[in-house]
C-alpha cells in the first residue's frame, strides 16, 4: 500500500488545466502564479493536518469500521459548538465519518438549505464562526471522526461578491457567469436542458435586468451557474476548497458535479471538460493536502458514473468517493415491488473500482429519492424484467392499499416521475403504524423493512451514512408547510429536527424507535467485526429467487435479503455458513421470513 505525499505537484494537474485553458491569453504565466499559491497554502497548512498527511494511507477511508452520519448543523446540534457537545453520541453508533451540509455563509432568505453560498470562507453565523468550525474539526479528529463539508462548486448565491461585482457592471466578474443577451440563444440550450425543479424553478435561466440579459441557473434562480471554462473561477474555487481544507475538513462533498461545464447541442451533463477539472482539482488537492478526499454528488445514471473515478490514463485519479444511487433507488424499488432481481442487477452491473475509491451506500438522504437514475433499469434489460418507475413510486405516495407515507417531490400528476421525499419510517409504513389501533404486527412488519434497507447499505460494497434522525426512526416533519420561508420545498418533509434527552441521547418516539436504534447498533457493530465489508473488497451477485438480493463479500459472507412479505427459501451456496445474528449454523437452503435480512459467515467450503 503506498503512502500518500508526493513532492511534487502531480503531472495531471498541469496536463488537465492545459487541455482546460492552455489556449487563454498568458496560460503559463498564469500557471506559474496558481502553482505559487499552491505552495503558500502548503505552507499555511496547520502541523497538526501535516502529521495527518504525512501518516494517512491511501486506503484510509477503506476499512470496514468507517461508517458516515449526514446531518443538517442546525437540526442536529442547534450550531457547530451543540455538534462538538454531540460527538459522544457519533462515537457511540460507531460513526468516522461525518458529513454535514452546508455551513458556509449563504444568501439572506431562502437559501436551498445552504446550498446558496454567499461566501465560501466564512460559516452561517446562526450556525458559529470559523474558528468554532476549526475547533470542531480538532475535536472530531481527536475522537477518530473525519469531517466531510459540501462544496457547491456548480453556482453561488446571486449576492455572493462575484455576482454583486457582476451585476454591478464588472466584466472581470460578469465572465465569472453564464449569461445570454438574446432569448432565442436562451432558448436554444433550453432545448437539451433537464430540469431540477421543474416545479418551483422552471427553466435553466434568469432574467437579471442589472445584467441585462439571462443568468444560467440550473438549479433556484438565486444559485447562479459559475462559468468553468473561465481560468478564474478555477483558481478561486480551488483556493476557496484548500483554504477550508486547512481549517480541518478531510472530505470534500462536490455537490452537482455532473453539471460544471455547458457544451452547446448537448444536455450540459457529465461534459469531459467536468472529469478534467475534478482531475485538476484531485491533483491539487493531493499535492497540498493529501489525507484529504473528495466525493462526487453526480446522481447520474450508473453508465455515467465511472468517470467520476476517473478513467484511461487518468483511472483512479478523480474522486475518491460517489454515491451509489443507482442501488439505493434499486433497493426502494425492491421494497415497493418485491423483487430483489432490480438490486441484484444493479449491483451486477456496477463495475469494479480502481484501487483506492469508494461508493457511498445509503438509505435516505435530505434529497428527495431521484427515480430516473433507474429509467434505463426499468425498460428491462439481459434478465431483467421491466418495472415501472411511477408504480414504485406511487407505492411510496401511499397510492393503493400501501401503507407508505412519502410524498411526491417536483411531480406533474401526469408525466415523467421525478422524487419521492419522506423519512425512512415514513416510507416504510413504520408512522402509519405508529398510528394503527392495533398495531404490534404492523409495527413489526415495518420495522423489518427499515432494517432490511439498513443492512443492506451496511453489507453493500462502500461507505454506508446513516441519515440523521434514522437511528431513531424519526417521523416526517410537515412543520415546514407552516413555515413561509421553506413551505414550497416538500424536502423538508424529511429535514427533521433532532430532540434531545442530553446531548449524548436523543428522546425516543417509543418503542419501535428504541428497537431501531437497538437493532441498528448490533448490525453497525457486526459490520466493523467483519474485513470481508471492507469498501473495497469484492462484491459477487449470486442466482436466488426473484424477491431476493444475495450477495458475497471476498467470498466469504453471503448477505441475502428478502424484498418480499412472504416466506422464501433460499437455496446457499456449497458449503457450512455461520448465520451471524442467530449464531446458528447452516447448509443446504435457508428459509426467509418476509422482508428478513440475513448475513452468513463461511466457516468451510464444505457441508458437515
Ligand atoms: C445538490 C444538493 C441539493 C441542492 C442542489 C443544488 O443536489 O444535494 O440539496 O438542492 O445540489 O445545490
Amino acid at each position: 500500500m503506498s503512502l500518500i505525499p508526493p513532492a511534487l505537484p502531480p503531472h495531471l494537474l498541469e496536463t488537465q488545466l492545459r487541455r482546460l485553458y492552455g489556449h487563454s491569453e498568458g496560460f503559463d504565466a498564469w500557471l506559474l502564479a496558481l502553482l505559487a499559491r499552491l505552495r503558500d497554502l502548503q505552507a499555511l497548512r496547520p502541523s497538526t493536518l501535516r502529521a495527518l498527511d504525512a501518516q494517512r494511507r491511501a486506503d484510509w477511508f477503506c476499512d470496514q469500521r468507517m461508517l458516515g452520519y449526514c446531518a443538517y448543523v442546525d437540526r442536529f446540534g442547534g450550531t457547530l459548538r451543540g455538534v462538538a457537545e454531540r460527538v459522544p453520541y457519533l462515537q457511540s453508533l460507531g460513526v468516522r465519518y461525518l458529513h454535514l451540509l452546508p455551513f458556509t455563509r449563504p444568501r439572506a432568505g431562502d437559501n436551498d438549505g445552504g446550498f446558496a453560498v454567499a461566501d465560501y470562507d466564512d460559516v452561517d453565523p446562526t450556525l458559529g464562526n470559523v474558528d468554532d468550525l476549526v475547533a470542531l474539526s480538532a475535536r472530531l479528529r481527536d475522537a477518530g471522526i473525519s469531517l466531510c463539508s459540501d462544496f457547491v462548486l456548480n453556482h453561488c448565491a446571486e449576492d455572493h461578491a462575484w455576482a454583486r461585482a457582476a451585476r454591478a457592471g464588472d466584466p472581470h466578474y460578469r465572465a465569472y457567469f453564464h449569461v445570454m443577451e438574446d432569448a432565442a440563444d436562451v432558448a436554444d440550450w433550453e432545448t437539451r436542458l433537464r430540469q431540477v425543479f421543474p416545479h418551483t424553478a422552471p427553466g435553466n435561466f434568469t432574467h437579471c435586468e442589472a445584467m441585462q440579459g439571462w443568468v444560467w441557473t440550473t438549479f433556484y434562480p438565486y444559485q447562479w451557474d459559475l462559468n468553468w471554462s473561465n481560468r478564474e473561477v478555477f483558481a478561486e474555487m480551488l483556493f476557496a476548497l484548500l483554504r477550508a481544507a486547512n481549517r480541518g475538513v478531510e472530505a470534500f462533498r462536490l455537490d452537482s458535479t455532473g453539471f460544471l461545464w455547458k457544451r452547446r447541442g448537448t444536455d450540459c451533463m457529465n461534459q469531459a471538460e467536468t472529469h478534467w477539472i475534478l482531475q485538476a482539482l484531485r491533483a491539487a488537492v493531493q499535492w497540498v493536502a493529501p489525507a484529504v478526499i473528495l466525493k462526487a454528488e453526480a446522481i447520474v445514471p450508473m453508465r455515467e458514473l465511472p468517470p467520476y473515478f476517473g478513467e484511461g490514463e487518468a483511472r483512479g485519479q478523480e474522486c475518491h468517493l460517489a454515491y451509489h444511487s443507482s442501488l439505493m433507488t434499486a433497493g426502494w424499488s425492491a421494497l415497493a415491488l418485491g423483487r430483489g432481481d432490480i438490486p441484484a442487477a444493479v449491483l451486477r452491473h456496477t463495475p469494479a473500482l480502481p484501487a483506492n475509491a469508494g461508493w457511498i451506500q445509503y438509505v435516505r438522504c435530505h434529497d428527495d429519492i431521484g427515480w430516473p437514475v433507474l429509467a434505463a433499469e426499468s425498460s428491462g434489460s439481459g434478465r431483467l424484467r421491466p418495472f415501472a418507475l411511477a408504480a414504485v413510486a406511487a407505492h411510496f405516495h401511499g397510492v393503493g392499499d400501501s401503507d407508505a407515507e412519502g410524498e411526491p417531490f417536483q411531480t406533474a400528476p401526469t408525466g415523467e416521475v421525478h422524487g419521492s421525499n419522506g423519512m425512512t419510517a415514513a416510507l416504510c409504513g413504520l408512522s402509519r403504524a405508529r398510528r394503527t389501533p392495533d398495531r404490534q404486527t404492523a409495527l413489526r412488519c415495518a420495522e423489518t423493512r427499515f432494517l432490511l434497507m439498513y443492512a443492506l447499505a451496511l453489507a453493500a460494497p462502500g461507505l454506508p451514512v446513516i441519515y440523521m434522525g434514522d437511528e431513531i426512526a424519526l417521523d416526517n416533519d410537515h412543520s415546514y408547510r407552516s413555515d413561509p420561508a421553506r413551505a414550497h420545498e416538500g424536502r423538508w418533509l424529511h429535514r427533521p429536527l433532532m430532540a434531545w434527552q442530553s446531548p449524548s441521547q436523543p428522546q425516543l418516539a417509543d418503542a419501535s424507535a428504541s428497537r431501531i436504534q437497538t437493532e441498528l447498533r448490533t448490525w453497525i457493530n457486526l459490520r466493523q467485526s467483519l474485513p470481508a465489508l471492507r469498501l473495497d473488497a469484492s462484491c459477487t451477485v449470486i442466482d436466488a429467487p426473484t424477491a431476493v438480493l444475495a450477495f458475497l463479500r471476498e467470498n466469504s459472507l453471503l448477505a441475502i435479503f428478502n424484498f418480499s412479505k412472504q416466506m422464501v427459501d433460499m437455496a446457499l451456496p456449497q458449503g457450512t455458513w455461520r448465520d451471524l445474528r442467530a449464531d446458528a449454523l447452516l447448509h443446504g437452503s435457508l428459509p426467509l421470513e418476509g422482508y428478513a435480512a440475513h448475513w452468513l459467515q463461511r466457516t468451510s467450503e464444505t457441508p458437515p
